[in-house]
């Protein structure tokens, strides 16, 4: 019989949950053993194995975060780590996992399927940095993030002031784009376009004397210090400017439609690879656009904005 290792790794994603529930449950479908990792790669080098029903992924398609519980591992990164959790596979029989997780959890998941294992990769990051497809929980947190644009807006347009809202998404600005158009927002500033600080106190200050009543600029992590920012664009344009850091808030919550239906489509065909002796890849896409990618396609492939988007929301906020 079959049997198969699943974990989450790295920064939980809605969505995590109905994957989990749909490799548990594809995977007993097919009748394979189970076993769900607790904690990540980390878990997996403590032997933190359990068996898993179809019970114990029931009443979890709805909720945010991870019945495995993550971890970011350190040790796993290294050869003598990678072994420790080779020994803990072995031990239980199993030569199959499937990692829940983003960029570094999937490069951790390469690396160890060259001892050997088997490793199908879901992509599942809210930074949406992976290439070749959309990654579960990006999709819930770009809607969270919207809602917190849309109440800023609110209180920005009574007040006539300058928003700096700073979104998640470490060296990827998928999140700020995505928000950003859907939010409308006057100017968003992300890792990969280097920002034209005269071109934004311009553009904002044309808003002003064109009577808009207020001024949104998303900004993605790490991009600019923004307590700084706001300082020297209140300096700079003589408007009242104030901060919103929205932070781990964009990580949590009931998952979204789409972050269910990529988690179930994503889930169901990690499964069907291992069914079929499709080894070491990274399930893309959904409905009926699954792809099977091989994972060293994907570790070292960096993720581009779509620099069309980028001039869609300059046009529509001038
Ligand atoms: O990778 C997901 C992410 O939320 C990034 O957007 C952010 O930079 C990082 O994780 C924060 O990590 P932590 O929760 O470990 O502080």
């Amino acid at each position: 019989m079959e049997k198969v290792a699943l974990l989450t790794s790295g920064g939980d994603a809605s969505g995590m949950n109905a994957a989990i529930r749909a490799v548990v449950r594809t995977a007993l479908y097919h009748n394979m053993e189970v076993y769900g990792v607790n904690q990540g790669f980390e878990g997996l080098m403590a032997g933190k194995l359990l068996p898993m029903t179809r019970g114990s992924v029931a009443d979890i398609i709805h909720r945010g975060g991870t019945i495995l519980q993550t971890s970011r591992s350190k040790p796993f990164m290294t050869d003598e780590g990678r072994k420790i959790g080779l020994d803990r596979l072995a031990a239980a029989g199993i030569n199959n996992l499937v990692v829940i997780g983003g960029n570094g959890s999937l490069t951790g998941g390469f690396e160890f399927s060259k001892l050997g294992v088997n490793v199908i990769g879901i992509p599942a990051t809210i930074d949406n940095d992976i290439v070749l497809t959309q990654s579960i929980g990006f999709d819930t947190a770009v809607n969270t993030a919207l809602e917190a644009i849309n109440r800023i807006r609110d209180t920005a347009t009574s007040h006539g002031r300058i928003f700096i809202i700073e979104v998640m998404g470490r060296h990827c600005g998928e999140i700020a784009m995505a928000a950003g158009v859907a939010g409308g927002a006057e100017s968003i500033l992300i890792p990969e376009i280097e920002t034209d600080f005269e071109q934004l106190i311009e553009k904002t200050n044309q808003g002003t004397l064109r009577g808009k009543l207020h001024s949104i600029i998303i900004v993605a992590e790490g991009v600019y210090p923004v307590m700084e920012l706001a300082k020297q664009v209140q300096e700079r344009t003589g408007r009242d400017t104030r901060v919103s850091i929205l932070g781990h808030m964009q990580r949590g919550g009931t998952p979204t439609a789409v972050d269910r239906i990529l988690a179930s489509c994503m889930g169901r065909a990690a499964v069907d690879c291992i069914v079929e002796g499709t080894r070491n890849v990274m399930v893309a896409g959904y409905w009926d656009k699954i792809q099977k990618i091989p994972l060293a396609q994907i570790i070292n492939a960096k993720r581009m904005p779509e620099l069309s988007m980028f001039e869609l929301a300059r046009i529509l906020s001038i």
